[in-house]
């Protein structure tokens, strides 16, 4: 059966977007980029939220592949091959390719989603990875903890979820960052 993962690179104290809307802290270096790169091969299906979703559009366009470094362009082409679904109410129309939007985040759909796929799917936007928390969908979380502190911001993890996890692996990369990857304990 296919794996529902849960990436985020957060801060120290655990946000993924400063007080200021910024996450420019949070940019992988090539070495961190490269290894996103790998945990991202096994993907087939990105599950977005619509404000991540308009983040990550991004490595759909031309310049993704001709302006980046090979890191990037690598991803860019990881990004292009696999599905999408978006889930806004909201969203009219979508600017990339092998994408769908939902209208609502239906717990029971996305299990049999996940039942069904050849490949692992994840979810991002901590919003909408609040709700597959919530209905016990998430099987693992892979975390970058990037060395800096920001104060507040927007939270990589939901408030009102309790979830005892196993630590399965983790990596030190030169710049300071630490990747822990946990699989969900129910
Ligand atoms: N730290 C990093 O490396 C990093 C990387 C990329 C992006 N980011 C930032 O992280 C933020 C994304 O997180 P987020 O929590 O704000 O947003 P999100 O989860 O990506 O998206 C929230 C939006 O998803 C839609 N949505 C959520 N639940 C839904 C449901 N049940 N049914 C239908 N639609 C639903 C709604 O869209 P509608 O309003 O359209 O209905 C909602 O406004 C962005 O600001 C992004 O720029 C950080």
């Amino acid at each position: 059966m296919a794996t529902l993962i849960y990436s985020t690179i957060m801060s120290l104290d655990g946000y993924m977007e400063d007080g200021d809307g910024s996450f420019d802290w949070a940019a992988p270096d090539d070495e961190v980029h490269a290894f996103i790169n790998d945990l991202e091969r096994p993907v087939g299906t990105y599950l977005l939220g619509r404000r991540m979703y308009e983040t990550m559009a991004y490595w759909e366009t031309a310049g993704a592949l001709s302006d980046q470094p090979p890191v990037g362009q690598d991803f860019a082409a990881l990004w292009q091959a696999a599905d999408k679904v978006v889930y806004s109410r909201t969203l009219q129309q979508v600017s990339s390719a092998r994408t769908r939007i939902e209208r609502d985040f239906d717990p029971a759909a996305v299990r049999q989603m996940v039942t069904r796929a050849q490949r692992d799917l994840a979810v991002g936007g901590p919003e909408l990875a609040a709700q597959a928390f919530e209905a016990g969908l998430v099987d693992e979380c892979h975390v970058f903890v990037v060395p800096i502190v920001v104060g507040g911001g927007k939270r990589s993890f939901p408030d009102e979820v309790r979830q005892s996890l196993e630590l399965l692996d983790e990596h030190r990369f030169d710049g300071g960052v630490v990747y822990l990857r946990y699989r969900t304990r129910t």
